[in-house]
């Protein structure tokens, strides 16, 4: 805790020099003659972990985080002792130990370059308070350093020159620079010198960081409590500190079911059940897309979970049936707080299990949520979990719910002070028993885990679909997101786009803003530029908080309504390369949106970058984010870019004017992108699929792109039953070639490709297809050169 660089000499701890030093496998110990020591393992060749105790004894190893799937083991490991320093060696970093002091440096084994630095390295002060310590470190920024992640940080993407803390809290209507608000993503990523690294800070305690804010060149964390235990991830490209980060805490840990990915409308609330199908009868009416409807609290009984209004909702299997038959799945909201109450079953089965958290000295831990006094279950506790888990079994396997969205986890308690649990609140955090100082921000977590293993296990043989609202890291093994109560503003737009950049980032993809706004009304141009951003998150959902006014696609006139259906149809046709990009998040943790220090960190110009992100692997998109615009300036990274409307090229490397009136947006496609597109639906299955259209633009040179398709839901894709379309695409001045390599075994319900030809540079004068040349009749012209074929091609010769 840096206040005050005085200060930090006089109240702090310090190793003192090391005296002795062990190997053991892959676990180096270091103690200090003063009683620390240092464990630092190898878990992989570019993964170092960093632990400390001061009393000689490292608490039992456990943590919410790091998933039991991810990956270990590394190519090379050397220790050598020098004069002043132990030496480790991977085959990607050099990690130096200083003896006299215990301090840290971290080099790229290949050119030896300085990567990070201890200033003061590790220090403590002693928690008189709780016992303990507060646990810090500070490390030397280097020149030019930068900083990014931290999950939902409602600020710009570089975070040089800002503290923050990580304490999840409920924050109605937070703003720009809010903190701490929703979630607490302890994780960040660093670049300087064109080399990027990351540092997980594994402490669930309240920490803090702070990135060259309280002292200009030095970039420092800390937690009021735990253990120092962080994680040193090398790229040294972004992109691979963020795959690497996220396949330490976890890759989801399967496919959404595609029409997770379609488009969503939520509000509070939706009752009764003539409003919720007014609701859903109007988007076919009107010829809208969209998969999923929401019900708020005013669905239950009261607000007790587990229950149904008997006035409003009279059979919900029933309608739940209804909706379904008309492409509608059904989410409901799920709460933590379990109301008081002796004729409520959940409740009183919950207190007869004593699955309630309680005080230090032995009451309940009670608090008002929507519905009125409540306790709450522990969800650090692996029983509770599953009690929880069941308790879902007739709102899924009964009922037909589709979803279940996790609101108030924080956890959220009404009129109290710091609106949460109070610090002495006893959690079984998995067999080490601790305090809520330990376990606030895993709470919400832990209650998502067990939602989700509840829908895992009613909804099978169909995939699980869970929203939180909290979040630790990890949390995306099992759930998506949203960003909480946000604004109807237009500075809340950029806040959305922010933090959605941000979650992904952070190892956190399946994320989403409350479109237009939860808080207050959007006029109509606000909602319509809010969906257009929307429709390129991975989560896409309008929520509002009704009191408000309506905020359905048509409750803003004509003009808004056909610009909102169009980019929702716009959504509902890139299905399949949205869908390409969740599984590269699935299989490789590649994060789904890229903001553009992220796609190319090597160009300078994208480290302050806020407003332009990639979408998937091609696509570069950029919201106009003020009233009566239109168009807007943007930077385009380094390469050529098509504009997606018009196919005209603008290359990268620059600022430039993009026009986009009210029914368009800048969305620019990189030259030898090959793009799937799927028909319009109004949900997911609601076509069989004849043929997929894809999009070729044409490039001077080589590039690859991917189509991943399977079942759409379901667990059949693991056994190998999915369809992955390698194109390679190779264009010369004369010539454009694309060959098709196919795995796995699941075949697709089309026959055929409608290839469509963009930026082609000459007319074509033949065809082969497989070396057979077809006649060039079965061209068809509508500007851009269109051609039906076979989808089991192989190669695909165009020639001038
Ligand atoms: C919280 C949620 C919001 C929800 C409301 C009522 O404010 O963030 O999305 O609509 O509670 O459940």
């Amino acid at each position: 805790m840096i206040l005050n660089t005085e200060l930090e000499y006089k109240g702090n701890l310090f190793p003192s020099k090391i005296t002795n030093y062990e190997k053991n496998l892959n676990v180096l110990s270091f103690t200090a003659d003063n009683g620390v020591v240092l464990e630092i393992t190898v878990r992989r060749d570019s993964i170092l972990r960093f632990r400390y105790t001061t009393t000689g004894i490292f608490e039992n190893d456990f943590s919410y985080a790091i998933t039991k799937y991810a990956s270990r083991g590394y190519n090379h490991l050397e220790v050598k002792e020098e004069a002043d320093t132990y030496v480790i060696t991977t085959s990607k970093l050099i990690c130096k130990v200083a003896k006299a002091d215990m301090r840290i440096s971290l080099y790229d084994a290949v050119d030896n370059t300085l990567i990070c630095e201890d200033e003061l390295g590790f220090h403590w002060e002693e928690s008189y308070q709780f016992g303990g310590n507060v646990v810090k470190m500070s490390k030397t920024a280097q020149p030019g350093e930068s900083y990014y992640g931290l999950g939902d940080k409602p600020v710009d993407n570089n975070l040089k020159g800002k503290r923050f803390e990580n304490w999840v809290t409920d924050s109605y209507a937070y703003g720009r620079e809010t903190d701490p608000i929703y979630k607490a993503i302890p994780f960040y990523t660093a670049l300087h010198n064109k080399k990027s690294y990351g540092i997980f800070f594994d402490n669930s305690f309240r920490s803090y960081f702070d990135f060259c804010h309280e002292r200009r060149n030095i970039t420092s964390f800390w937690a009021h409590g735990g253990e120092m235990n962080y994680y040193f991830i090398y790229g040294p490209q972004m992109s691979e500190v963020v795959a690497n980060y996220t396949d330490l805490t976890g890759k989801p840990h399967e496919m959404p079911a595609l029409w997770a990915l379609g488009y969503h409308q939520c509000k509070w609330s939706y009752y009764p059940e003539s409003k919720v199908k007014e609701i859903t009868s109007k988007f076919r009416e009107l010829q809208i897309p969209c998969d999923a409807i929401y019900l708020d609290i005013d669905y239950m009984e009261g607000f007790r979970c587990f229950t149904w209004s008997k006035k409003h909702f009279p059979d919900p299997k029933r309608m739940v049936k209804e909706l379904a038959d008309d492409g509608f799945k059904t989410i409901v909201i799920i709460d933590p707080g379990i109301k008081i109450d002796m004729d409520y079953s959940v409740f009183k089965e919950g207190l007869e299990k004593d699955y309630f958290c309680k005080r230090a000295d032995g009451p309940y831990m009670k608090g008002k949520v929507w519905p009125g006094e409540c306790y709450f279950p522990d969800f650090t506790n692996p029983e509770v979990r599953d009690w929880w888990s069941d308790l879902f079994k007739e709102l899924i396997e009964d009922i037909g719910v589709k979803g279940v969205w996790n609101d108030m986890n924080e956890p959220a308690v009404m009129d109290v002070p710091g609106k949460s649990f109070p610090d002495d609140v006893r959690h079984n955090y998995d067999g080490n028993h601790c305090s809520h100082r330990k376990a606030h921000n895993v709470y919400g977590m832990q209650m998502a885990r067990a939602t989700y293993q509840g829908l895992k296990k009613f909804s099978y043989p169909k995939r699980p679909f869970v929203i939180t609202r909290a979040a630790y890291s990890g949390t995306q093994r099992y759930t998506s997101s949203w960003t909480g109560d946000n604004v109807a503003t237009w500075d809340h737009l950029n806040i959305a786009n922010l933090q959605a950049q941000r979650m992904s980032m952070s190892g956190f993809s399946f994320i989403g803003s409350d479109i237009g706004g939860f808080a207050e009304q959007p006029n109509g141009e606000l909602y319509a530029r809010w969906i257009q951003l929307g429709i390129f998150h991975p989560f896409c959902r309008t929520h509002s908080s009704g009191d408000h006014g309506d905020q359905e696609p048509w409750a803003f006139g004509d003009t808004i309504t056909n610009v909102v259906r169009k980019f929702i149809e716009l959504r509902y046709q890139l299905l399949p390369y949205l869908y390409t990009a969740f599984w590269r998040n699935v299989s490789d943790g590649i994060p789904i949106l890229k903001s553009l220090v992220l796609y190319d960190q090597e160009d300078p110009q994208t480290h302050y970058r806020n407003d332009e992100f990639i979408f998937g692997e091609k696509i570069l998109v950029c919201p106009v984010n003020g009233p009566n615009q239109k168009g807007r300036r943007m930077y385009f990274p380094i390469g050529r870019w098509y504009n997606f409307w018009t196919d005209e090229i603008v290359e990268g490397g620059q600022e430039t004017w993009v026009d986009a009136d009210l029914d368009s947006m800048p969305i620019f496609v990189s030259e030898g992108a090959i793009i799937p597109k799927y028909p319009v639906q109004q949900y997911v299955g609601e076509k069989t699929i004849e043929e997929l259209t894809l999009d070729v633009y044409y490039k001077l040179g080589k590039e690859t792109s991917q189509v991943y398709e399977d079942a759409n839901d379901g667990y059949d894709y693991i056994k190998g039953r999915y369809s992955l379309r390698d194109f390679k695409l190779t264009g010369k001045e004369d010539e454009l070639i694309i060959q098709q390599f196919k795995t796995g075994k699941y075949i697709t319900t089309y026959k055929t490709f409608k290839i469509s030809l963009h930026g082609l540079p000459f007319d074509i004068k033949k065809i082969e297809v497989d070396n057979v040349e077809i006649p060039l009749q079965k061209l068809i012209s509508n500007g851009n050169n269109i051609l039906i074929l076979d989808k089991e091609f192989t190669e695909l010769h165009i020639m001038a």
